[in-house]
């Protein structure tokens, strides 16, 4: 039995406060999908005006607030989108463009920094003049923080650079917000500045934001109306969901400003983490409330391994690759987490080399990782 847990698997895994608890249990709400939940109605006005868009619509989750983005701006059947190839999108969300879309992918690389280099953007976009052998580019996708690149910001000179390509080429910009507040917070950049350029955003309120459930996509109005006729479709118009957007609501009211304390956070933590002899972090790739750490091959530590005997100590972690691990923190960890996770990080490090110097399996401890990070 572990007494303290601390959870850095992600920050999808914030429990609802005292304060979203009593805003659920308060909210006036009515039939959203006939379009009366005043509470969700006051969500999606709330976040439209802050993102400085025309409109609106909460969905259930980050997935499907991009499969309808997607949707919406590819509704030509034979449509192409350009997205990163270590994009949320294309890894993590089942293909769905492509399998309920029937939209066309067009990855490029992401650089380690989350972008993918302007010239080649500009040289994958097909445009209508060769349809009858092509799919038509019709969107551009960007990921601000891009996840899988480690929480790593786009910069708002980057984004209005692909924003000038779309326009000058006819096409869209949609970004996957999942983080976009994490984003605006560590670049000292207005959100609304950042997704100034985009066509649509969407924006998790599940992520390091705190809310149970729920993501809000934003646009124009006439994009959130089709939006509005796909959620339905897709199974996501729900009835009494002020519930939900009340702590939702709350999230957006309360945890902005406690990102900074989490960024702060995760730089001590990558601090701490460069000074085990068997890992080596980037310090400069912590620019968000993620850090990924590799275990130098050396030590023969798998992280699976590092992970299981680290969750014996109440400390969990998710492997991100064979040989690196992702910590992601969140405003209910705190400063004392930090430390106690250290400690223990270390501590696990120094007995599973006992351990297999002991018993002469260390080899053991290298077998395949079984699984990767999702979120
Ligand atoms: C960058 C990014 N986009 C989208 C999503 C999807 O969000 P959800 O899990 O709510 O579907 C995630 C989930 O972690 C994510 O990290």
């Amino acid at each position: 039995m572990v007494a303290r847990v601390v959870d850095l698997r992600s920050d999808t895994v914030t429990k609802p406060n005292q304060a979203m608890r009593s805003a659920m249990a308060a909210a006036i709400v009515d039939d959203d999908v006939l379009g009366f939940d005043p509470t969700a109605q006051k969500l999606e006005m709330e976040v439209a005006s802050i993102m400085h868009k025309d409109a609106a619509l909460f969905v259930p989750s980050g997935t499907m607030a991009n499969l309808i983005s997607v949707m919406v701006h590819c509704e030509v059947r034979g449509s192409e989108v350009i997205l990163g190839d270590n994009s949320h999108i294309h890894v993590y969300e089942n293909g769905g463009i492509s399998t309920i879309g029937g939209i066309h992918a067009k990855t490029l690389p992401n650089n380690v920094d989350g972008t993918m280099d302007i010239e080649k953007i500009v040289k994958a976009i097909r445009g209508t003049d060769g349809e009858l052998y092509y799919p038509t580019t019709r969107l551009i996708c960007l990921e601000n923080t891009h996840a899988n690149c480690g929480g790593r910001c786009l910069s708002v000179e980057y984004i209005d650079k692909v924003g000038a390509v779309a326009k000058e080429y006819g096409i869209k910009l949609h970004i996957d917000g999942a983080r976009i507040f994490n984003a605006s917070v560590a670049l000292g950049v207005p959100v609304h500045r950042l997704v100034q350029e985009a066509d649509s955003v969407s924006v998790c309120l599940s992520k390091g934001l705190g809310a149970p459930v729920g993501s809000v996509i934003v646009g124009s109005k006439d994009f959130i109306t089709k939006a509005k006729r796909l959620r339905k479709t897709l199974g996501g118009g729900m009835r009494q969901v002020g519930v939900l957007c009340a702590a939702a609501y709350v999230a957006l009211r309360d945890n902005v400003p406690k990102l900074s304390d989490d960024h702060r956070r995760a730089k001590i933590l990558a601090e701490g983490l460069q000074k085990v002899e068997h890992f080596s972090v980037d310090l400069s790739s912590v620019d968000s409330n993620m850090v990924f750490f590799d275990i130098k091959e050396t030590s023969k530590i798998s992280p699976d391994r590092l992970c299981e005997v680290l969750q014996e100590r109440g400390v969990l972690a998710m492997p991100a690759s064979s040989t690196s691990v992702r910590l992601v923190l969140h405003y209910q960890i705190s400063a004392s987490d930090i430390q106690f996770s250290l400690t223990c990080i270390k501590g696990v490090v120094e007995q599973i080399l006992t351990d297999g110097t002991k018993n002469g399996v260390i080899e053991q401890n290298m077998l395949s990782v079984s699984q990767t990070v999702t979120v």
